[in-house]
């Protein structure tokens, strides 16, 4: 009988969305926290950017609406994106009585600027934003007495009970966990349990997302029944570092915003023939423009030239950047910087109402792991750690409002069936199915698509995911192998989503329909009721 937790509350991942709902919720109940490594290491940590809002006497809430409508290229629900800005001041004010500092001058925030952005509007510590906001945040979490942090917890499967719910029916109470210390198997029993797991950069070769970004999830809610909306779009960050020894390192949009140009191998400034925003246009027309150059020059990369700015002012704006980039012998006063586009952001997530809630009673997702319609088709850059605290906000006040339930009994067939889950066979080396999987989506699933090579990366990633199952369902489960599993699933409905969409709109562009559809724009839905093979290949 595995090991079993309870409380009222269950947080699963540490980046700044969970955090900030762990917080919030704490007041009225006892929280568990688990994370499936140390708690820091989330994509929270790794944003350097900032967080948009609206704080500036030159800004106002009508034009950061209107630039994250734009970006979203038609699909962004403006009745949220209107709340969540207007919301923007009070959710910055809690953040600094957590102890969070944003960089200032004469006691004013210096606001930053990025992509897609009408003026400057984005809030930074330097260039460590997320490490600023990950620190503050855990130390606020590890002095409320009623929050447990649980590190090394990797999730397998969600608690689908038929005998909690308010009236009787299915509700989500809870979730089994893999102890990576020892590979046991945890029952956490919640009556509110909140997927707070960030996104799935993971699936796709090139990434400037950390390693623990594999879709988890995506992926157990979608086991679980919840529906999974417009996961075709895939931002993909225009600048990351190409360098033989860097891995996943993101050169932030923010540099571009104190007016760093991007060059060709001609030295050419050649933003200028694509956008009127030029080095500034929305992140998925620099990331497709990028891509073209690189095609037509036959270049493995493209430059980011900052030379004509001080060294002075680049060395106290991106300390942490100026570091770096020199352990890669780069000094970036100097040199041009080598990038490339990679996989940095999934629009598209677990479909959510405006509280965070999923189709599943019990449920709840926040911030990167969910579609809640802020982002559309295309997210404005910075408002992904706008967005985190405001679902969770609008989860934690939801969450508290729920009806009190009882949990499951620990003598309940459910809980004593969970340790069958573990097979006998030997753990497997899968190092291949991972490259595979990542190469694949890199290879036919990137920033410019066609029905043909999609077709070709189904087929593929079909046959590894139910390869995987079956290892899954016979051998001694590994965190590798349960995160497998998780990003093959998330490939092929990635996949699945990307041919569903007859049309090229925000991050999704395809050769076969390269305009926008006139039609009234749509989100693509995968639910478990339209199976994995409710698209074919004839469908297109
Ligand atoms: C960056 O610093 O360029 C990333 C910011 C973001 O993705 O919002």
């Amino acid at each position: 009988m595995a090991t079993t937790f309870n409380s009222r509350y269950l947080v699963i991942g540490s980046g700044i969305a969970g955090l900030q709902y762990a917080l919030l919720v704490a007041q009225s109940g006892t929280v568990n926290i688990v994370t499936k490594k140390e708690s820091t290491e989330s994509n929270t940590n790794y944003a350097q950017g900032g967080i948009a809002a609206v704080v500036s006497p030159l800004d106002s809430f009508d034009i950061h609406i209107a630039d994250t409508i734009t970006a979203g290229d038609g699909l962004c629900d403006p009745t949220i994106v209107a709340d969540m800005v207007k919301s923007s001041p009070d959710l910055i004010e809690r953040l600094l009585s957590y102890g969070v500092e944003f960089s200032r001058e004469d006691d004013q925030f210096t606001l930053g600027r990025e992509g897609g952005h009408s003026c400057n509007r984005i809030l930074h510590s330097a260039d460590m934003t997320g490490r600023e906001l990950e620190k503050k945040l855990l130390e606020k979490c590890h002095e409320n007495p009623n929050i447990s942090i649980l590190e090394n917890h990797i999730a397998l499967e969600l608690l689908n009970c038929q005998d909690v719910g308010v009236d009787g029916g299915n509700r989500i109470a809870g979730c089994v966990v893999l102890d990576r210390h020892n590979n046991s198997q945890k029952v956490f029993l919640a009556e509110n349990t909140i997927l707070a797991t960030g996104g799935c950069g993971k699936v796709y070769a090139y990434t400037s997302n950390p390693d623990i970004a594999t879709g988890d999830g995506m992926a157990i809610a979608y086991r679980a029944g919840a529906t999974l909306a417009n996961l075709e779009f895939v931002q993909f960050h225009p600048t990351c570092l190409y360098h033989p020894d860097a891995k996943s390192y993101l050169i932030s949009e923010a540099v571009r915003g104190e007016g760093a140009l991007l060059t060709n191998s001609r030295n050419e400034h050649f933003m200028e023939r694509y956008h009127p925003l030029k080095d500034l246009a929305p992140r998925d027309v620099v990331a497709r423009a990028i891509d073209l150059e690189m095609k037509l020059m036959g270049d493995k990369c493209v430059h980011l030239d900052l030379s004509h700015m001080s060294p002075e002012f680049i060395k106290s704006r991106f300390p942490n950047l100026y570091k770096n980039c020199l352990k890669f012998g780069i000094d970036m006063t100097i040199d041009p910087i080598p990038v490339v586009p990679a996989a940095h952001y999934m629009c598209g997530g677990i479909e959510v109402d405006v509280n965070g809630k999923t189709s599943l009673a019990g449920l709840f997702a926040i911030g990167e792991v969910a579609y809640s319609g802020v982002h559309g088709a295309n997210r404005l850059a910075s408002n992904s750690l706008l967005e985190a605290v405001y679902f969770a906000d609008k989860a934690a006040t939801a969450s508290m409002k729920e009806e009190r339930v009882s949990l499951p009994l620990e003598s309940s067939p459910l809980l004593t069936s969970v340790s069958q889950l573990v097979k006998g066979y030997a753990p497997m080396v899968l190092e291949h199915d991972w490259d595979s999987v990542r190469q694949i989506m890199w290879d036919y699933v990137g920033i410019v698509r066609s029905n043909m090579r999609l077709n070709i990366a189904l087929k593929r990633l079909r046959n590894i995911r139910k390869t995987v199952e079956d290892i899954y369902r016979n051998s001694i489960i590994s965190p590798d192998l349960v995160e497998l599993r998780n990003i093959s699933l998330i490939a092929e409905m990635i996949v699945l989503a990307a041919l569903s969409r007859h049309e090229s709109r925000g991050l999704h562009y395809t050769q076969d329909h390269p305009e926008k559809s006139s039609e009234c724009a749509l989100n693509t839905k995968l639910g478990k009721n339209e199976d994995l093979r409710a698209i074919t290949l004839k469908d297109n």
